[in-house]
């Protein structure tokens, strides 16, 4: 079920954000915007658990794909001690990837600190279709990949927690003000929380197509030991699903923030 990769190429994007070039025919060949890797950080027991990161970008001419992350505790600081030509030990491609646009619709997409990552595959993978992208950062600092976001965009705003660069505040307001004179055929997310609540929320009430990247601790990463579980709406009722197998990705309306 795991495999090893081969580290292709490394490099520091920002503090503590790594950007990873893997070999991998398998997840390169297969893999769609929205799907994660499960890594194994280190050998041993030292961080026995995997840990998801979306995937995002592949190349199957190459054989690549590539990942970034932020070191966020152990198994990401161990991680970025590893360099180009170490292997690791990865699962996937993993989990429900995002519902790709048609041709000629108008999308939206609002990502916030490491949840922008997934939403540059799918962006990349939107052909022939209208893309406005909103990206919310903490400070001017911890902004990556602008000018990948801005080449597979036909708009992107950023905006600062600190207003050290772009719009000053949560991502949130200009996404809300564009709403006011603009309606977006589909809108996707991936961040924190209060985020994506906000988002769904008010695509829920204009009734705007809408998918949310649901970020969760995990264990197996393949759907047998319920740590991922999120509650869902079923008609009147509630139940709970696995984020790692019956998501990341779920329709707006499904989650129970
Ligand atoms: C589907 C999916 C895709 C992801 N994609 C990316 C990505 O592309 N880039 C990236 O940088 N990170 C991504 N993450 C988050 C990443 O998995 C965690 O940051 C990582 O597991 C932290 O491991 P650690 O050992 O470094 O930190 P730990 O020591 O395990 O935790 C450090 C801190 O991070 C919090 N944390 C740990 N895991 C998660 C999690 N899964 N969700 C929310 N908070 C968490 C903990 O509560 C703690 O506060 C993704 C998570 C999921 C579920
Ligand atoms: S991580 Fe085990 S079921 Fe999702």
């Amino acid at each position: 079920m795991s495999f090893n990769v081969v580290i292709d190429k490394t490099e520091k994007l920002a503090e503590d954000i790594y950007f990873l070039r893997l070999k991998s025919e398998r997840v390169s060949g297969k893999a769609v915007p929205g799907q994660f890797v499960n890594i194994k950080c280190s050998d041993g027991l030292n961080t026995f658990l995997r840990r998801p990161i979306s995937i995002l970008r592949t190349n199957p001419v190459e054989n690549t794909f590539d990942i970034v992350y932020m070191i966020r505790g152990k198994g990401t600081r161990l991680l970025s001690c590893l360099n180009s030509g170490d292997t690791i030990d990865c699962m996937g491609p993993l989990g429900k990837g995002f519902t790709l646009p048609e041709k000629g619709e108008k999308i939206c997409v609002i990502g916030g600190g490491i949840g922008v990552f997934p939403l540059l595959f799918l962006l990349e993978k939107s052909i022939d279709v209208n893309k406005t992208a909103f990206l919310g950062f903490r400070t001017k600092d911890l902004i990556v990949l602008q000018k990948d976001f801005e080449q597979v965009t036909n708009r992107l705003i950023i905006s600062t927690d600190d207003g050290s660069f772009g719009e000053n505040g949560l991502i949130t307001k200009p996404f809300l003000d564009f709403l006011e004179t603009e309606k977006p055929d589909r809108v996707y997310t991936c961040g924190p929380l209060p985020m994506m609540k906000t988002v769904a929320e008010v695509c829920i009430e204009k009734n705007i197509f809408c998918e949310v990247s649901m970020e969760q601790r995990m264990g197996c990463g393949i759907g047998a030991c319920l740590v991922c579980a999120c509650k869902t709406r079923h008609n009147d009722d509630y139940e709970y699903e696995r984020i790692c197998r019956d998501g990341p990705v779920f329709g707006a309306e499904k989650i129970v923030f």
